[in-house]
């Protein structure tokens, strides 16, 4: 008996025909594999339109979400020397995907490519998306990765040519989290404290304390090759005169002992294994005053995994293209922070599927007293 092509009642098993309604079966939807099939494609819709220019030009054609789009598919591809069907299919695909307006054949930008998908959207993620999922040529060979239990190609291969347009990327998401985190750290209510950043990027959380706090100093770490981009970042928010550069490996840099206020590992610890990790909370104890504290953002994995299917997913990207990531899970990180010698650990998420751990460092050594 042929199966029903669709999500639907199977007319073969009624019960006029079967005759046995109390175990009769509906077979479930395919939609969630549909999902995932086309979840490549439109990974590539997106990536196209960005590449083409597609939410620039609708802004600067003064597309605003809620006024009625006016622009057609016909006018965007002149602009964009497209062709125009295969520019309509494209824009459809976006409306299709609720990343545009579409409304009589014409088009206009929503709120969410406004807000995240034009460059000087507030909250802009246009560099972040086509660097986001790493090297795309891992993710055909997964298969082969989890055979052997290592990618072809790790980003650890060339690290500086992977992170430098990420760091680019997510700054402005990093930056706006590292900033509400005030409002849970209170950061800003230190005098001038001392923070060392490892693994900078474009130094997101240290810009956050030096604007909130004039009289705060940083050392900024990251890899040749990346570290430029917190050279730049910092100037352009007017913080540069205080940070002091630190190029190189945060495992092996020279850090002073007890020389900071606040030390940050911001989205490191997933592309370490647990022992670099580790290594990593250890150096940032030694480098803390007493209480003073650590600050460790990431994606981490819920007691339930699918309770974080983005933590979950961020950790397949890691281990798609990295030799150490994998996903980390939350209780693991307070467990390693406890067993480090903090404590009032805390968790917070300063904006939307932004967390980070608050850790502040014990008065008393690991297992000592006073
Ligand atoms: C995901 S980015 C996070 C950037 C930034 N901390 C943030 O929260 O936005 C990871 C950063 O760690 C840096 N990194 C990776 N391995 C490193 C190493 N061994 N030593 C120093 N920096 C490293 C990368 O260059 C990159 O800038």
């Amino acid at each position: 008996m042929a199966d029903s092509p669709y999500p639907e009642l199977k007319k073969s098993h009624v019960p006029e025909r079967v005759g046995r309604p109390w175990t009769d079966y509906k077979p479930p939807p395919s939609a969630p594999v549909w999902a995932v099939i086309s979840g490549f494609g439109s990974f590539h819709v997106l990536a196209a339109a960005l590449e083409l220019g597609v939410f620039d030009a609708l802004a600067d054609r003064g597309a605003t979400p809620g006024i009625p789009p006016t622009v057609t598919a016909e006018e965007l591809a002149e602009e964009l020397e497209a062709s125009s069907p295969h520019l309509e299919a494209l824009l459809d695909s976006l409306a299709v995907l609720g990343l545009l307006e579409r409304v009589g054949g014409r088009y206009g930008l929503n709120d969410t490519a406004a807000r995240y998908l034009t460059t000087d959207g507030a909250a802009s993620m246009a560099s972040l998306v086509p660097v986001a999922p790493g090297p795309l040529g891992n993710w055909s060979r997964l298969a082969d990765t989890i055979r052997a239990g290592q990618p072809a190609e790790p980003i650890d291969d060339d690290p500086a040519d992977f992170y430098r347009p990420l760091v680019e990327g997510t700054f402005t998401t990093m930056l706006r989290a590292a900033t509400r985190a005030d409002f849970q750290v209170r950061y800003s209510a230190l005098e001038s404290p001392r923070v060392l950043d490892l693994g900078a990027g474009g130094a997101p959380w240290a810009i956050a304390v030096l604007k909130a706090c004039p009289g705060a100093t940083a050392v900024i770490n990251d890899l040749d090759g990346v570290i430029d981009v917190a050279q730049r970042t910092t100037a352009e928010y007017g913080v540069a005169d205080r940070c002091e550069f630190r190029p190189g490996d945060f495992h092996t840099i020279e850090i002073e002992s007890e020389g900071y206020d606040i030390v940050v590992l911001g989205h490191v610890c997933r592309t370490e294994g647990p022992s670099g990790a580790q290594q990593l909370i250890a150096r940032a104890v030694d480098a803390l005053r007493p209480e003073g504290r650590l600050l460790l953002a990431d994606y981490f994995v819920a007691p339930e995994p699918q309770w974080s299917p983005h933590s979950v997913l961020m950790g397949m990207t890691m281990m798609a293209s990295t030799i150490n990531g994998f996903g980390i899970t939350a209780a693991q990180v307070a467990e390693w922070l406890a067993e480090t010698g903090f404590e009032a650990i805390r968790l917070i998420e300063p904006i939307g599927h932004q967390y980070a751990y608050v850790a502040t460092k014990s008065r008393r050594p690991p297992g000592g007293s006073l």
